[in-house]
């Protein structure tokens, strides 16, 4: 999940370079490096730790040139140190070469030793240095760079995206990508290379998504894309639709409060052009399957990691309840080894914000392998996983930069819930029903304000949660999966113990966890179980268990039994998971400030997780 930026153009490499990468920091962080060509040498910058300490460093040891490459890391082999950053160098001199990776070189260790027994000395623990000197060893005088690194590659095993320069080709960064995300900026007198389009906005809007097999070769004025078996490859150019101030943090103190206050707008972006209020229905363009064939789909399998398999969970109560179709949630790193026995008439959906996640991917191809047709719902345009798929529905959230998912979520259950509504009205739904579900849609931006409103009292409770060591989240229905969110939410930024449990699964274990200590937090709105769940509440203020209740507004007698009430506006059940997440998510956002944690860049974790 690093992040990779390459430059190449009439401008100083490093300011780019470091722009680039605080952009992706998100994608891993901890070690940063760059090496810029500076005439008939390498410069070289890296330190372990976040981006502004490399920054310090190059203060006060610039390094020059109008070519380069730049990382930041999330270390698979080897601690974070200073040798283990990348880039890692092969070769000495002008023929020296650097290499930045995101991937694994699963055969890097017979490499090695193949390399050691010639004489070659290793500097880090690393499986990316091995590349380094395969190529410094293949670029012989007058070769280049291009050739030496297409010979090279046939010799790795594993994943990679790569960008690789030289002293030896002045001007030219050369990129490669099999298994790891890297995308090409094609700007006016230069050019880019990146593992994420939101390093590139800055510069251009015109992209260049590299595809396994493909190796590029950039310099100022022109850049060429070769295949390892097709040969010479002319690209697809496809247009970033969001621009580059999106991905700036403007006012807010974190990406990840930026990205739930959007969510407003996140819901009206998900529906736009999409309700077909004359129908009491949504349409999509990009399924490419008629509503003869949608007809024909028995069962529907949707896979996903993540907040992604939460927001999946929603999706398949909307489904069940809407179209009266089964569903199966499925976690993307099984369903892609389990073998599971799917009819010909599954509808597969794979769930990805990023479109990079390797089991999702995996899962992905393990699907159209076994001949399923394969949709994805996908917000990165261009990513590989929407590129792969036989069709699907963006998300239109704009780059989603906190490493822990909101705005996310709330697209992905917007946009299930949508295809809920769609699926539906090819069935028994009817339009005075379908009707209903477009309403609500509508109103659940004016509702999510109101919810964001209430941030004070989120407040108050979270300062309640800070102190705990572990904490339930409860709910029952389409609220189970948002309990199942909160839980992650606040154990993924500020490293809190949490559960997240249907609620009539109290009784049958958890309810022993329920002391003076332990927090329990209800997500019950008014809705067809609420009395039951208010008798589960009950039974857990009987053990002096503290209480945090997410609940319809002027609901009085659940307020009169929670520690802290958390209200939301009274909307129909089928969009309540959308209002009740965003409690959660403030919930776990202030008990991670309040904690002193990095709420934007976890520890250990990472925003695209595209190593198995
Ligand atoms: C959620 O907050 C996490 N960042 C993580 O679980 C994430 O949802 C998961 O890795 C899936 O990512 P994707 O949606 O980009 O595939």
């Amino acid at each position: 999940m690093c992040g990779i930026v390459g430059y190449t153009g009439p401008h100083e490499a490093s300011p780019i370079l470091l722009a680039g990468l605080r952009r992706l920091e998100y994608r891993g962080y901890d070690s940063a490096g760059v090496a810029t060509l500076d005439g008939d040498r390498l410069a070289l910058r890296k330190k372990a730790g976040r981006v502004r300490v490399l920054e310090e460093s190059l203060l006060e040891q610039p390094a020059r040139g109008s070519c380069g490459i730049s990382h930041t890391r999330w270390a698979t082999h080897g601690p974070a140190n200073d040798r283990n950053a990348h880039p890692h160098v092969g070769g000495e001199g002008p023929g020296s070469v650097a290499v930045v990776h995101n991937g694994v070189i699963e055969n890097h260790a017979a490499l090695r030793q193949g390399l050691e027994a010639v004489g070659v000395e290793f500097r880090s623990q690393t499986d990316t240095e091995v590349i380094a000197h395969l190529i410094a060893r293949e670029l012989g005088d007058g070769d280049d760079l291009f050739d030496a690194v297409n010979r090279v590659l046939p010799r790795l095993e594993g994943t990679y995206g790569l960008a690789v320069v030289s002293p030896r080709c002045p001007g030219q960064v050369v990129g490669a990508k099999l298994g790891s995300p890297l995308v090409v900026g094609l700007g006016e007198g230069e050019h880019l290379i990146a593992s994420d389009p939101s390093a590139i906005a800055p510069h251009t809007a015109r992209v260049a998504f590299l595809q396994d097999g493909e190796v590029v070769r950039l310099t100022p004025d022109d850049f060429e894309i070769r295949h390892r078996e097709r040969g010479p490859i002319t690209p697809r150019i496809d247009r970033l639709d969001w621009s580059p101030d999106l991905a700036e943090l403007g006012a807010h103190a974190h990406y990840m409060l930026k990205e739930i206050r959007e969510q407003p707008d996140t819901v009206r972006d998900a529906c736009r052009g999409r309700l077909r209020r004359g129908e009491g229905t949504a349409a999509f363009g990009g399924l490419n399957m008629t509503p003869r064939q949608l007809r024909r789909v028995r069962r529907v399998v949707l896979v996903a990691c993540g907040t992604s398999w939460h927001a999946a969970l929603v999706g398949e109560y909307l489904i069940e309840r809407l179209a009266s179709l089964p569903v199966e949630v499925e976690y993307a790193g099984e369903f892609r080894y389990r073998n599971a026995p799917l009819d010909d008439r599954t509808l597969v959906f794979v769930l990805s914000q990023s479109g990079e996640t390797a089991d999702t991917l995996g899962a992905l191809r393990e699907s159209k392998r076994r001949g399923h047709p394969t949709l994805a719902i996908c917000n990165v345009v261009g990513s590989t996983i929407a590129r792969e798929a036989d069709g699907g529905i963006y998300l239109h959230a704009g780059p989603e930069v906190g490493v822990a998912s909101t705005k996310a979520f709330s697209a992905q259950v917007t946009v299930l819930t949508l295809l809920a509504l769609h699926l539906g009205r090819l069935r028994q739904l009817s339009f005075p029903d379908g009707l209903a579900v477009v309403d609500a849609i509508e109103g659940v931006p004016d509702a999510l304000a109101r919810v964001l409103a209430a941030e004070p009292r989120i407040i108050e409770a979270a300062e309640r949660l800070a102190a705990a060591r572990s904490v339930l989240f409860l709910g029952r229905d389409l609220h189970f999966p948002v309990a199942l969110e909160g839980a992650l939410k606040l154990k993924e930024i500020s490293y809190i113990h949490a559960e997240g449990y249907p609620t009539a699964e109290m009784k049958h274990g958890p309810l022993a966890l329920i002391d003076p200590e332990t927090p329990s937090v209800f997500i019950a709105p008014r809705g067809s179980l609420h009395a039951k769940t208010l008798s589960n509440v009950e039974e857990v203020r009987a053990r002096m268990g503290p209480v945090i209740a997410v609940g319809t507004e002027g609901d009085e007698e659940l307020a009169r039994l929670s520690d802290h009430f958390l209200p939301i506006p009274d909307m129909p059940e089928v969009v309540q998971p959308l209002l009740a997440v965003v409690p959660l998510q403030l919930l776990a956002y202030h008990v991670a400030r309040l904690k002193g944690c990095d709420i934007d860049k976890p520890r250990n974790l990472a925003k695209s997780v595209t190593v198995e």
